[in-house]
């Protein structure tokens, strides 16, 4: 919060008009932060005066848990923007939410005969509204918002009893979204030497093992499993992904690169 404060004043706060963020850092490297970290970031913007912006391309649609990652502090950003679990991604659609403030602003605000509406190409296409539609159906009618929320405890325990193995230096996770890091040095949490091209490693391994997940270059392995898993496809997942960890160990440049 002091740090968003801090560099409003070395811009001016005239010269900043919003703040972006993501609930949870996806490809920066699954970074959950504590709880209550959006809510007082929502505060501190409203409090300088400027617009909340929340990307929730990766969080929404029960990833975290609920709904809206936002939901689970009861933020309401002034905009929010949407895709993948919009349509489960079976057709490509995103959407952008507005505030009445904001939507007022843009819809109200704008000079007689000036046309400022805002649209994209391919702005409600009806075949993504439609599987959108179906989706977001599911979610609620279907269970999987339900189903996601129950078996999240499991994919949690999984990823923290991987902390253990010799290459997890952390475990992160909220929801069915999660990490674990990779760390040549489990009590400094040093990275690997990017030479060593442990992702690659790692996804070729995995690969082997009938298992796919983001690998980050910096040794951060992402996971989202599919809201509708079952507790058997757990098993499954961590019985491979435990395989394939135990897979790149064996290999004598890796364990010659542990500390
Ligand atoms: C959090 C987040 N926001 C935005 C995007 C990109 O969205 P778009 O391709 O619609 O610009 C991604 C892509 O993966 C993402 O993960």
């Amino acid at each position: 919060m002091q740090s968003l404060r801090d560099k409003v004043a070395e811009l001016g706060a005239d010269n900043v008009a919003a703040f972006f963020c993501e609930p949870i850092q996806g490809s920066g490297g699954v970074i959950v932060p504590p709880a209550g970290w959006l809510r007082a970031m929502r505060d501190t913007a409203r409090e300088l005066g400027i617009l909340f912006v929340v990307d929730e391309v990766i969080t929404g649609f029960g990833r975290t848990g609920p709904m809206f990652a936002c939901d689970a502090e009861g933020v309401q950003p002034d905009l929010m923007t949407l895709a993948k679990g919009l349509t489960s991604g079976y057709v490509p659609m995103g959407a952008t939410m507005l505030s009445e403030e904001v939507y007022a602003t843009i819809a109200d605000g704008a000079p007689a005969g000036a046309p400022i509406g805002h649209g994209a190409t391919y702005s409600a296409h009806p075949v993504g509204a439609a599987v959108a539609l179906d989706v977001l159906r599911l979610y609620q009618e279907g269970g999987v918002l339900a189903n996601g929320q129950r078996v999240a405890p499991r994919f949690a325990a999984g990823l923290d009893a991987l902390r253990a193995h010799p290459l997890v230096g952390d475990a992160r996770h909220r929801g069915l979204l999660g990490a674990l890091e990779l760390v040549s040095d489990k009590a400094t949490k040093r990275a690997f030497d990017p030479a060593l091209g442990l992702p690659d490693r790692v996804f070729a391994a995995a690969w082997r093992n009938g298992i796919v997940f983001r690998c980050f270059g910096d040794g951060v392995l992402g996971f989202a499993p599919a809201l509708t898993y079952t507790e058997a496809e757990f098993d499954q997942l961590f019985a491979r992904l435990t395989r394939t960890l135990d897979d790149v160990l064996a290999e004598a440049e890796v364990r010659a690169a542990l500390a």
